[in-house]
């Protein structure tokens, strides 16, 4: 492993990020304001959730969007709100980390969408109705992969490593089969993650990677690129009237 990649390396970045003492309780991000809770993953100390932003064209003045959307742990909610500022009507935004869900449910109610956006704590689709489908589905994911044994200190280290990527997991299996008929499952990686385990955890599900756009983006002396990858259903995992998802 290297040092780019290493959890060891990303688990500092937590710990200095939760820590610090110019840790603020309200940052500017596309041009708004949001308030950030305590143990929950700051977009000011990581370009992440910018990127995230503009892989999903959500900087700026974003086109008109409609349709159902849940964000996979949503962190501070910045993402989930945009979206549904840019006019998703019925937005859903969970994550493992209860402060997350909390901070989310804040910044809905400062933007003037808690009208249309639920949020809800849980691991993965897990407080989800079964039967619950989206338009998009999305997930600016804690990519670096971090050993199966490797237990969390805490709620903040979760949202950098992923331990054995057993949530990656779980999201390449579940994603595909929380849409709607012509809905995307979408997945915001990086080169700090294992690329191969990942592609080889998705075909074990029957799941293909397609890249559909990338940012390459300078975080010190060092370059990351963030890739945007749609998970989708292969034919071999198309279901006994053999129609595959589109
Ligand atoms: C890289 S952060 C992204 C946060 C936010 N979406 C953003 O862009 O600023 C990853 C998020 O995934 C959440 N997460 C990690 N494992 C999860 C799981 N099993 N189920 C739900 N959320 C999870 C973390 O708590 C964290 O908030």
């Amino acid at each position: 492993m290297s040092e780019f990649t290493s959890h060891v390396r990303s688990l500092e970045r937590s710990r200095a990020a939760r820590n610090r003492q110019d840790r603020p309780a309200t940052f500017e991000l596309g041009g708004r304001t949001w308030d950030l809770l305590d143990d929950v993953f700051a977009p000011p100390f990581s370009r992440s959730t910018a990127v995230s932003m503009d892989l999903l064209g959500l900087t700026g003045t974003p086109a008109p969007r409609t349709g159902s959307f849940l964000e996979m742990g949503c962190g501070t909610g910045v993402i989930a709100v945009s979206a549904a500022l840019a006019g998703c009507d019925r937005v859903t935004a969970t994550d493992i980390n209860p402060q997350a869900v909390a901070n989310t449910a804040l910044n809905a109610r400062r933007h003037g969408v808690a009208d249309r956006l639920r949020t809800v704590h849980g691991d993965l689709f897990a407080a989800l109705a079964p039967e619950e489908r989206f338009d998009t589905v999305y997930w600016h994911s804690n990519f670096v992969l971090a050993p199966a044994d490797f237990t969390y200190d805490t709620l903040h280290d979760r949202a950098y490593v992923d331990a054995g990527y057993r949530a990656h997991e779980g999201y390449l299996a579940e994603a595909p089969d929380r849409l709607t008929p012509g809905g995307r499952a979408l997945l915001h990686f990086s080169t700090r993650g294992d690329l191969g385990l990942l592609r080889s955890l998705a075909g074990r599900h029957g799941r293909a990677l397609r890249l559909l756009d990338s940012r390459v983006d300078p975080e010190g002396t060092e370059t990351v690129e963030h890739l945007l990858f749609e998970i989708r259903a292969t034919a071999a995992d198309a279901g006994p009237t053999g129609a595959a998802s589109p």
